[in-house]
């Protein structure tokens, strides 16, 4: 038997298994259903989804969306779900609180009208290799629990929080495959096109081929550069490819662009976007570039075009250059969203809004870049990240909000920024204004992960270490957590433990 095709049979039983439970329980409970949903893109595309699931069976539905599915909210909505007997669905949370839910949901509330369809690893699971707790687990939740760790996808990879509603929305009703578009946009919000030139696996693949098959995404093999920049700042201020030369220099980038003979101006007098150029342009920068880095930087061209040329996912439907068309540019909306208090516009905007919302998220989006670039720039420029052996930190201050501290430890780590350290995991921590409490971020690299640091298992140590009862946990390469003010020196410590005891057992 194919593996893959076995775990995917088992995995898509067991989402229907949930929707089965779902559609008896809405027909008995004769009541709205509440969705709770994460604030990034991942957690909005899983609202959405659901959302226009739910609203073309014509049930209906509100939707909540937490920084976090923490203890507090649990006994929030443990209190109140008898009183509302709304049906209830976690999506992109749930699973590293099953055992809370379980306990507030189900022991003490005696309440089951609730699923969970979550890509995290479930609470008290160290990693994917746990698998004996895993297959516990599974066997104890699969009633109101999907979880890709159970048929042994990568949760952190293979699927995302919005892969899942997707999932359950088609097992819903197969009309709902137009909303696969989406669920790729979540699972690019949660960094899973890791694969070379940035192409999906596993379950992703599969959404993919659905958005494919049915017309709405086309795939493009295209520059690894911002599609909606002028083309001289995309290049200049590329994250991820580095040029000596042009990095940083919008004039030299310009005159390297124009020396080729490309006309650099379009017609309302700016510089054209890599979306509007043709594929006979591209091509020549494309080979200008490898040459400048092979010649000039000494880089050999097969680890150059590894990273210059990426698949670029891209929204027929949508208008060529706005940020809907490029998926990634689609997700990076959401997160604005999210992480600036407009969630519902982010919402609307997935389940397809092209007017107000749209409209009102471009705001949105332009603070969200200048509060990325203030924090950035402020942490670089007073050097604000602190060392020990293991671990680097850095503190928010006053300066950087608590919903952006996990976009800025990501850039710091996967966005190649000059100067800074990759060997090692950086954990961002901000003051909440509502709550004695420290929000923590954790974010390793690639090249850490793979050697044996995961940072969700790290998390959860460091606060049994420090006694904490707190939850926390998330994926290898970023997890996170909230830990009291005055235990803030001690936990750190204590990551610093974990990490250098992950570091050396493997
Ligand atoms: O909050 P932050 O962005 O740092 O979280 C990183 C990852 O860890 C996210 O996928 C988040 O959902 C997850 N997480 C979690 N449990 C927590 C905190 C974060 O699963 N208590
Ligand atoms: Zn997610």
């Amino acid at each position: 038997m194919n593996d893959f095709k076995d775990k995917i049979e088992k995995f898509l039983e067991a989402v229907e298994i949930v929707t089965n439970s779902f559609i008896n329980s809405i027909k008995e409970m004769n009541s709205s259903v509440h969705i709770y949903t994460h604030l990034d893109a991942d957690g909005l595309g899983s609202g959405a989804i659901l959302g226009k699931a739910l609203f073309r069976e014509k049930i209906p539905f509100q939707i909540t969306v937490l920084r976090q599915l923490e203890k507090e909210e649990i006994l929030k909505i443990s209190k109140k779900v008898k009183e509302f007997n709304n049906f209830i669905i976690f999506s992109d949370f749930g699973s590293g609180q099953y055992f809370e839910l379980q306990n507030e949901l189900i022991l003490k509330e005696n309440f089951n009208f609730f699923i969970v369809l979550d890509h995290h690893l479930p609470q008290n699971v160290s990693s994917k290799e746990d698998i004996d707790l895993i297959k516990d687990i599974h066997k104890k939740t699969f009633q109101w629990h999907v979880n890709p760790y159970f048929f042994r996808f990568n949760g952190s990879l293979e699927i995302s929080g919005a892969g899942l509603s997707y999932f359950f929305a088609k097992s819903l009703n197969k009309k709902n495959i137009d909303l696969s578009p989406i669920a790729i946009i979540g699972a690019i919000g949660d960094i899973q096109n890791q694969g070379p030139n940035k192409t999906f696996f596993g379950l992703n693949s599969l959404i993919l081929e659905d958005a494919q098959n049915i017309g709405l995404v086309k795939i493009k093999n295209d520059l690894n550069f911002s599609s909606i920049k002028p083309l001289n700042e995309a290049i200049a201020y590329s994250k991820e490819i580095n040029l000596p030369g042009l990095t940083g220099d919008i004039n030299r980038s310009l005159i390297f662009l124009q020396t080729l003979g490309i006309l650099m101006e379009n017609s309302n007098g700016n510089i054209r976007t890599l979306s509007e150029l043709n594929n006979d342009e591209k091509q020549k920068i494309t080979s200008a570039i490898i040459e400048y880095a092979s010649i000039k930087l000494g880089v050999e061209p097969r680890k150059i075009v590894e990273n210059l040329i990426i698949n670029r996912y891209l929204l027929k439907n949508e208008l060529t250059g706005s940020e809907l068309h490029d998926m990634a540019e689609f997700s990076n909306l959401l997160n604005a969203c999210g992480r600036t208090n407009s969630a519902s516009l982010g919402i609307a905007i997935a389940m397809g809004d092209r007017k107000i919302a749209y409209q009102k998220s471009q705001e949105v989006l332009k603070n969200y870049k200048k509060s990325l670039g203030k924090s950035l720039n402020w942490i670089q420029d007073n050097q604000k990240i602190q060392q020990m052996e293991f671990i680097q930190y850095f503190f928010g201050e006053d300066v950087i909000p608590e919903n952006i501290v996990g976009t800025i430890a990501s850039m710091l780590v996967f966005e190649r920024i000059e100067g800074f350290d990759i060997s090692k995991p950086v954990f961002g921590l901000v003051k909440r204004e509502d709550e004695n409490v420290y929000k923590v971020s954790g974010r390793a690299h690639k090249k850490i992960v793979s050697k044996g640091v995961n940072l969700s298992q790290a998390i959860r140590e460091a606060c049994e270490l420090s006694q904490l009862d707190v939850l926390g946990g998330g994926h290898p390469p970023a997890a996170g957590t909230k830990i009291p003010v005055d235990k803030v020196d001690v936990f750190l410590e204590n990551c610093n433990i974990t990490i250098r005891n992950q570091l050396k057992s493997k």
